[in-house]
């Protein structure tokens, strides 16, 4: 193929991962070429057969750590990068408290790597994978761009320092063109059952616990607290289907090659959904039971976190359009297929 006729070529670190792994779908559907970058420490080799599977189309997979030079190189030299989508990194928040040098120095580390390595070789586009986590405390919803930032934990303070690393760099090189996109709660999975999230021993996060619950791995789901000043007390959250999710990337990249400087940009649906009323809705679209108690708050719980979305209509044309339905029937889908 001639340089005129070649379709961009996109790296995504962490591209065997969750959200990583439906992104690279959407990205190979669309006609790009991918190169995915993953050291399996929060991901599978199946998800590669899943993706191929789900395409019909193969990419290049590099096995190693973004934080190494060595391998950025191997990568940055074989292959013409265009653009880069940036997932690799931990996100566990508990173990972020217990574990913080680990998270200052991985997630930190995987960017600087990243971004010498892209200045080198003349690569000026980036997608980042950050989180509403960054956003300070707010009694106000929904949350918008412009509000205070401000984090409670290790693994929120390297998404929000990863972002004013990002700011200062593209302030310095006038061909930079960066997103920062600030994610809601990501949940779901492929509607082919192939790609999904499992997370290693019991689940932190309300969906993938819903899912464990309803396969029977769990006894019953605790619902933490209802005492919250919300529709039925219980904590309300922005949930956003995982396809969705990954379509945003696409249309965040395709900005990212318009124009330069930073953005942030938040992408949610724009609407909060209770966690009982999450509850019901798996029961009724998967017809099983999902067995509850109501215990304690869990600490550093809000009682209300969603986005305002008009941003990324009007600067990505982005608007998500999958349900709470099909959320829970998806997430289900795959918990039954592939979770242990
Ligand atoms: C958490 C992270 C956030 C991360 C997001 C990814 C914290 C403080 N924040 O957000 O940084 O970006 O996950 O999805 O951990 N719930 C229950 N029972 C459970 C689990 C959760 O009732 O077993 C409730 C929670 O109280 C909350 C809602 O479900 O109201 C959602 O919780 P969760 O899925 O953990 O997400 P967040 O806490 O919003």
């Amino acid at each position: 193929m001639s340089e005129t006729n070649r379709k961009p070529c996109i790296l995504v670190t962490g591209g065997a991962g969750f959200i990583g792994s439906h992104t690279v779908c959407e990205l190979l559907n669309a006609g790009y070429d991918v190169v995915i970058a993953d050291n399996f420490f929060n991901a599978k080799p199946e998800a590669l057969d899943a993706i191929r599977e789900i395409t019909h189309k193969d990419f290049v997979f590099m096995e190693g750590d973004v934080a190494d030079h060595e391998f950025m190189e191997k990568i940055f030299s074989a292959h013409k990068i265009d653009a880069v989508i940036h997932f690799a990194g931990y996100k566990a928040v508990g173990e972020s408290v217990a574990k913080p040098l680990m998270y200052y120095r991985n997630n930190l580390d995987t960017t600087l790597t990243l971004l010498e390595t892209m200045k080198k070789y003349g690569c000026h586009h980036l997608v980042f994978s950050s989180s509403a986590t960054v956003y300070a405390e707010s009694e106000s919803m929904p949350l918008y761009e412009s509000n205070p930032l401000g984090t409670s934990n290790p693994y929120g303070e390297t998404k929000r320092m990863i972002e004013r690393i990002l700011g200062d760099t593209a302030h310095a090189d006038k061909d930079a063109s960066f997103v920062c996109l600030r994610y809601f709660n990501p949940v779901g999975a492929h509607p082919s059952g192939l790609l999904g999230e499992d997370p290693n021993g019991i689940p932190n996060n309300l969906m993938p616990f819903i899912v464990k619950v309803a396969t029977g791995k769990i006894e019953k789901l605790r619902v933490f607290g209802n005492d919250y000043d919300t529709v039925d007390g219980t904590g309300m959250r922005d949930y956003i289907h995982v396809v969705d999710l990954a379509k945003a990337h696409l249309a965040a990249l395709e900005y990212a090659f318009k124009r330069t400087g930073i953005d942030y940009i938040n992408i949610g649906t724009g609407n909060g959904t209770s966690v009982l009323q999450i509850v019901e809705a798996f029961k009724k679209v998967n017809h099983v039971d999902v067995p509850y108690e109501i215990t304690e708050r869990r600490p550093g719980d809000l009682a209300k976190v969603w986005a305002d979305t008009s941003y990324a209509k009007r600067v990505l044309g982005f608007t998500a359009e999958k349900n709470i339905e099909d959320m829970c029937r998806d997430a289900y889908n795959y918990g039954v297929k592939h979770m242990k």
